[in-house]
């Protein structure tokens, strides 16, 4: 299994001092930075958009993991990239032309992410894996941080880590949704590569370089 990578999701910083949040995320350890882009429809929430990816590309060197949770991504797909987006993940739901959505992701030069919901089939898998850098499978139902692991995700990580493992090997295996010191454990046994954690990082006590530290600890055991 490759080793563990930590993506802190800035929807959980203060969005008042985001470049601050971002180095001490870089500082504190983190190998990604997971930024949610939420517009109102697909899910309740709204957040941010390009604008904001853009100003936390200029506060960091590491990689970015962008999760469109929006309609209509194809519309957005070039804005992102110009941004500075290194991942960007679509979600199956929003589009029949899931063939054409990634490979215009890929065409922008950006590494394609899918993102399943969770009572979403993982069957749409076996043909999109060949085009995917990873998946982003959802803990919780997208929309809002700090919501309670759904504990039926552990065998939805085994099956993808299975059908990866057949199909696409250097596909990344992300989380995302309820990620903290007690219930890394159990995805990473389960195949769980990248582990996105908003609250658990940067809602706790403790530093968020602590955290960092604390939730890798916990996916090692
Ligand atoms: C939820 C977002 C997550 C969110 C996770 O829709 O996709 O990235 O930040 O938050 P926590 O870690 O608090 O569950
Ligand atoms: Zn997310």
């Amino acid at each position: 299994m490759n080793a563990v990578r930590i993506a802190p999701s800035i929807l959980a910083a203060d969005f008042a001092d985001l470049g601050e949040a971002v180095h001490s995320a870089e500082a504190g350890g983190a190998d990604l930075i997971h930024l949610d882009v939420m517009d109102g429809h697909f899910v309740p929430n709204i957040t941010f958009g390009p604008g904001v990816v853009s100003a936390v590309r200029r506060s960091t060197s590491l990689p970015l993991d962008v999760h469109l949770m929006i309609q209509n991504p194809e519309r957005y797909v070039d804005a992102f990239a110009e941004a500075g987006a290194d991942v960007l993940h679509v979600h199956a739901e929003v589009t029949p032309h899931l063939h054409r959505l990634l490979q215009q992701v890929r065409e922008c030069g950006l590494r394609p992410g899918l993102a399943l919901n969770p009572l979403t089939p993982l069957t749409v898998l076996e043909e999109a894996l060949p085009y995917l850098d990873a998946v982003l499978l959802m803990t919780v139902n997208p929309g809002f941080g700090g919501q309670a692991f759904i504990p039926r995700s552990v065998e939805r990580i085994a099956a993808v880590a299975r059908l990866r493992d057949a199909v696409k090997p250097g596909c990344a295996i992300e989380v995302d949704g309820g990620i903290a010191p007690d219930t890394a454990a159990r995805v990473r046994a389960a195949g769980a590569e990248i582990l996105v954690a908003g609250s658990s990082l940067f809602g706790g006590d403790g530093s968020v370089a602590d955290n960092i530290a604390a939730l890798r600890a916990a996916a090692a055991a």
